[in-house]
């Protein structure tokens, strides 16, 4: 470390070496969301309130608690069951985004929860460790919901990043970072774009916390409704982006700059071993992101902007999202750059069963609608009622995104994680090689991803594919694609004679008859409420299976059967327990 940079607007003492264990005046301790794991996770959505400037409280929605969530911790292959309950006197849904879940579980504008009711999704992690993130994701709402404070972040761990020598003491040297700006005008949280003046990190402006003198890890979320982060240090080190969206990268990737849009997560290392007793800021370098992204300079080119666009001090401006002062180094902890991660083993454009183009346009050709929206995907705007792609189980597709609008748009698919093969027809930056969720399509420009679709064919629930601005995805720049199963309809006939007996039964155990499978399945037992409460494994067989249902309380409940072979379709019937 040569020299040390102070780029912020912050007045910082010249007695810095050693007050390192204070913060400036003015600053607010980073918040570390807590965590919560286990197989049963419960989440409320509720109203509070929250002073982001002294004394002028302002209502705000959160997890749990006044704004934002605890953070998730999942471990790959857990079971894991969610109740979110729905306490705001609206609707709700809450998306784990991200995660390669059934379009059932997943969380998106069908999966509604009613004022005072409780959603208890179910399923196993099969996610590679990474960061993800929950928010709400009602059709037309999910921007009033995310900007109130309604999201929270997802740590997924597995095996192979367990065996690295990573920084993972959460909190303390791997630090969970929401990103965000927000509009706050009269005592109120506003959606208007051009406003977002407050800086927030974890749910508070100036943002400090004290890190080790080791390799410290950064798991970064843009969570910011609109605005794009171009991240940097404020003492000009490099730092290392060893993971985005949907997994670990194969090798640690140096950088100076990094661009998040709104969705998008990066973890970087920053190695702080020789920095004891300094400070810098992780900075937003938006003077250097390039026109016609919401943040920059500039959007439209001098031909039109958004309204309050030129006056937002942040727009084009440097500016620092958190403060860190070096301390100590820890006993334990990390103290060099590991060389390799894991294999990302990505998609191979040689298996591409299907190229399906998808291309951008306003709604209104004039300058104004070129920036402003609505955005149109191929021509049409979301409608809740209209599937706009099938997707055949299993093949493997390149998604072809050309944007005909002057502003550049992050997309995000739902169920699947992609690789990103081209930008504008050139190969993606390294860093950008992995997995991904969320893509930046520049304006008047063009991606492609290529992904595959394994897993949770479902005839009539569909996924989504959106813009992640959510003003653009609230007004209809958003699509809905199902995955099916053409060879499920044979089988569906035959694996639907699902009989049970006694039915109604007395709440002991009861016989499942079902035809001949050539492998193994699980049955599962719901409750009317959708909550799992008793699943069992079947081996492949012919004869009928027992389930135990000793203590189940009367009601009504279906009973699936999930083949292992997820070319067959589940069945399923309804069980009715009186005692
Ligand atoms: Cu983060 Cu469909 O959303
Ligand atoms: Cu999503
Ligand atoms: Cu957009």
């Amino acid at each position: 470390m040569l020299v040390n940079y102070f780029t912020s607007f912050r007045f910082v003492p010249s007695c810095l070496l050693v007050a390192i264990s204070h913060m400036v005046a003015g600053q607010t301790p980073l918040p570390i969301p807590d965590t919560l794991s286990g197989p049963v996770i419960d989440l409320s959505v509720v109203e509070g309130t929250r002073e982001f400037l002294p004394g002028e409280p302002i209502s705000t929605y959160g997890y749990n608690g006044d704004l934002l969530g605890p953070t998730l911790i999942l471990n790959q292959g857990q079971e894991v069951t969610l109740n979110v309950t729905n306490t705001l006197p609206d609707l709700t849904t809450t998306h784990w985004h991200g995660l390669h879940v059934s379009p059932e579980n997943d969380g998106g504008p069908h999966s509604l929860i009613f004022p005072n009711t409780t959603w208890s999704p179910s399923f196993t992690v099969l996610d590679r460790a990474s960061t993800f993130w929950y928010h709400p994701h009602g059709h037309g709402l999910t921007d009033y919901q995310v900007s109130m404070g309604a999201s929270g972040m997802i740590i997924v761990r597995d095996p192979l990043e367990a065996a690295l020598d990573l920084p993972r003491t959460y909190g303390v040297d791997d630090i969970p970072l929401i990103l965000q700006t927000k509009a706050i005008v009269d005592g109120q949280v506003q959606l208007h774009t051009g406003l977002d003046s407050v800086v927030l990190a974890n749910g508070v402006r100036n943002a400090w916390k004290e890190l080790p003198a080791r390799i410290v890890r950064l798991r970064c979320l843009n969570g910011a409704s609109e605005r794009t982060f171009l991240l940097g240090f404020s003492n000009d080190m490099t730092f290392h982006v060893i993971g985005t969206d949907g997994g670990l990268l194969e090798a640690p990737v140096a950088l100076d700059r990094l661009r998040l849009m709104p969705g998008e997560r990066a973890e970087l290392l920053i190695d702080l071993n020789s920095l004891e007793g300094q400070e810098f800021q992780l900075m937003s370098y938006a003077s250097e992101l390039p026109n016609n992204i919401v943040g920059a300079a500039q959007v439209g080119n001098g031909m039109a902007t958004l309204d309050g666009y030129d006056d937002n001090a942040l727009n084009g401006a440097d500016f620092s999202l958190v403060s860190f002062t070096v301390s100590a180094p820890l006993a334990t902890g990390t103290t060099s750059l590991p060389l390799a991660l894991v294999p990302t083993n990505s998609y191979d454009v040689a298996d591409v069963d299907v190229t399906r183009p998808f291309t951008f346009q306003p709604q209104a050709m004039d300058p104004m609608g070129m920036i402003e929206g609505p955005f149109l995907i191929n021509g049409d705007l979301m409608d809740m009622d209209v599937i706009n792609e099938t997707v055949t189980l299993g093949s493997t597709e390149i998604w072809e995104f050309t944007n005909n609008t002057m502003v550049g748009h992050p997309i995000h698919i739902h169920d699947i994680q992609f690789n990103v093969l081209d930008r504008n027809g050139l190969p993606p930056e390294p860093w950008e090689s992995g997995w991904k969720d969320v893509v930046f399509v520049p304006s008047m420009g063009s991606a492609r991803v290529i992904t595959r679709f394994d897993d949770f064919a479902d005839p009539d629930m569909p996924y989504m594919y959106h813009c992640h601005l959510l003003m653009h995805e609230d007004e209809g720049m958003m699509g809905q694609f199902l995955v099916v199963d053409p060879n499920a309809i044979a089988e569906t006939d035959a694996l639907d004679d699902l009989q049970i007996w006694p039915n109604p039964s007395q709440g002991g155990t009861v016989q499942i008859g079902m035809a001949p499978m050539s492998g193994p399945a699980v049955i599962e037992v719901h409750d009317c409420s959708g909550r799992r409460v008793h699943v069992q494994t079947v081996g492949a067989s012919t004869g009928p299976a027992t389930l135990d249902l000793v203590g189940l309380a009367p009601g009504a409940y279906r009973i699936v059967l999930l083949p292992a072979d997820h070319r067959l379709r589940h069945a399923a019937t309804t069980l009715i327990v009186q005692h």
